[in-house]
């Protein structure tokens, strides 16, 4: 005997279409392999008239009561984009008891607490596996395979826009201003493109990721966060030559009752695998005292992929409806008070510089990071030209305020400081 699940959609543009494609080529193998019968009933849009999918105009609403409220609709998709009025559809299908599949890292991020709440009280599951890395199945990793461990860190490349300006600056020897021209004109970058080059959407998933993988409740907020729109050819070329790779990383680190989140710029050891994560493909290191270390990659975004992990969460929920997966922890607004989140991290640092070509001076900056504490791993000049000439150097690991205020020591001297990005690895 099979099983029918009835879906609604809210949403139905480039992830709506790719899981309605994907549901309609599979329908036949999935019945026959899994007994599941999924039927899509009715997808929201903003415009009937103007909407851009090819699914059946018949399925297609403007109203989302039609969805929320449809006790014949068994599991509610998000696929909209955006925190509102996303967040608050979840919210109340899954108050209305309609288990939810959302790709929605923003509404999640910011709404967790809300939202499963609301499943818990109702018993609906919340399913959010493509809201991080595309088709990667980290959640299912952490959540489901990882859960006896102690995971320590997770490292991931999560965005792909950027992944995929920084691979062409870095092959290329390109200006980030042009990369990022030519991926707006492929379609790989938006108009407005700063939730990528920002890093606030990887800071979104970092608080999903961290949140689980750590087994506490990660505010966005507490995540510092840095973009790549200050990266130049020349940081990347600086490293290339020193044996690093540039990327924007999501980090997290937990020791003991102490948690570090942070996205920006770093640059990686050659040797690293994530430094071999090129164009926008995603992936996610991580590394717990049992499972030791391990990598995740894959497609971090496309409509196919993207439905894959989703499909997976469909599937998953129709066939574990009397017990939803939860997180493993109290999903409040705010942070745990017994946790402390760490602003002064160790790691790394490239430094580039510009210095007056003058006997002393290179002797003057090592004095200087030594009277922080600092001491420099490798260090590189350029020769000479007018008087001036650049130095690139790697700092062996170092705390991040004393190199804060060694930079700050340089101002207005013959050491004028370019770059500063971290190093990991
Ligand atoms: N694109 C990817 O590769 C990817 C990968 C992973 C996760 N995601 C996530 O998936 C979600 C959807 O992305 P997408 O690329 O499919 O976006 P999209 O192509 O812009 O589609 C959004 C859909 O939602 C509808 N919509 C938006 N606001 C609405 C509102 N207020 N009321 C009713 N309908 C509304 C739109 O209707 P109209 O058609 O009428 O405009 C459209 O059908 C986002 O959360 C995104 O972050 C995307």
């Amino acid at each position: 005997m099979s099983k029918l699940i009835r879906l609604g959609f809210l949403g139905c543009g480039n992830i709506g279409g790719g899981v309605w494609h994907l549901l309609d080529a599979m329908h036949d193998e999935i019945l026959r392999r899994d007994g599941i019968d999924v039927r899509v009933t009715k997808a929201l849009v903003l415009s009937i008239p103007e909407a851009r999918t090819d699914v059946p105009r018949g399925i297609l609403t403007e109203r989302a009561d039609d969805i929320l409220t449809d006790p014949e609709i068994d599991i509610v998709c998000e696929f909209m984009g955006g925190e509102q009025p996303a967040a608050r559809f979840m919210q109340r299908a899954l108050e209305h008891g309609k288990t939810v599949v959302t790709a929605n890292k923003m509404a999640l991020a910011l709404n967790w607490d809300k939202l499963d709440a609301a499943a818990r009280a109702s018993g609906a599951g919340l399913y959010y596996e493509a809201s991080v890395g595309g088709v990667i199945p980290v959640i299912r990793s952490l959540t489901v395979s990882l859960e006896a461990d102690r995971v320590t860190q997770v490292m991931g490349i999560v965005n792909g826009t950027t992944n995929y300006i920084l691979t062409r600056m870095t092959q290329e020897g390109s200006d980030y201003a042009d990369v990022l021209a030519d991926a707006q004109r492929l379609g790989l970058a938006e108009p407005n493109p700063a939730a990528d080059v920002e890093g606030f959407d990887a800071a979104y998933k970092l608080s999903i990721l961290t949140s689980i993988a750590f087994h506490t409740r990660v505010p966005y907020e507490k995540i510092y966060r840095e973009g790549i729109t200050g990266v130049t050819a020349a940081d990347i070329a600086g490293g290339r030559e020193m044996g690093y790779t540039l990327k924007l990383l999501a980090i997290g680190k937990r020791t003991g009752d102490e948690i570090e989140v942070r996205v920006h710029p770093t640059f990686l050891p050659d040797s690293h695998p994530l430094a071999r994560v090129d164009g926008s493909l995603n992936a996610i290191f991580i590394q717990g005292d049992y499972c030791k270390d391990m990598m995740l990659q894959g497609r971090g975004a496309g409509d196919q992929p993207t439905a894959s992990a989703i499909c997976g969460d469909i599937l998953y929920a129709a066939m574990n409806a009397d017990r939803p997966t939860r997180p493993s922890f109290a999903n409040t607004a705010e942070a745990d008070p017994a946790l402390t989140f760490c602003d002064d991290w160790r790691c790394r640092f490239f430094i580039r510089a510009e210095v007056e070509d003058r006997p002393g001076v290179l002797a003057s900056v090592a004095a200087t990071f030594a009277g922080e504490g600092i001491s420099i791993d490798s260090v590189r000049q350029s020769s000479a030209r007018d008087g001036r000439a650049w130095i690139t150097l790697i700092t062996h690991e170092a705390q991040e305020k004393a190199v804060r205020r060694a930079v700050a020591a340089f101002e207005g001297g013959p050491v004028r400081v370019e770059s500063v990005i971290r190093a990991e690895g």
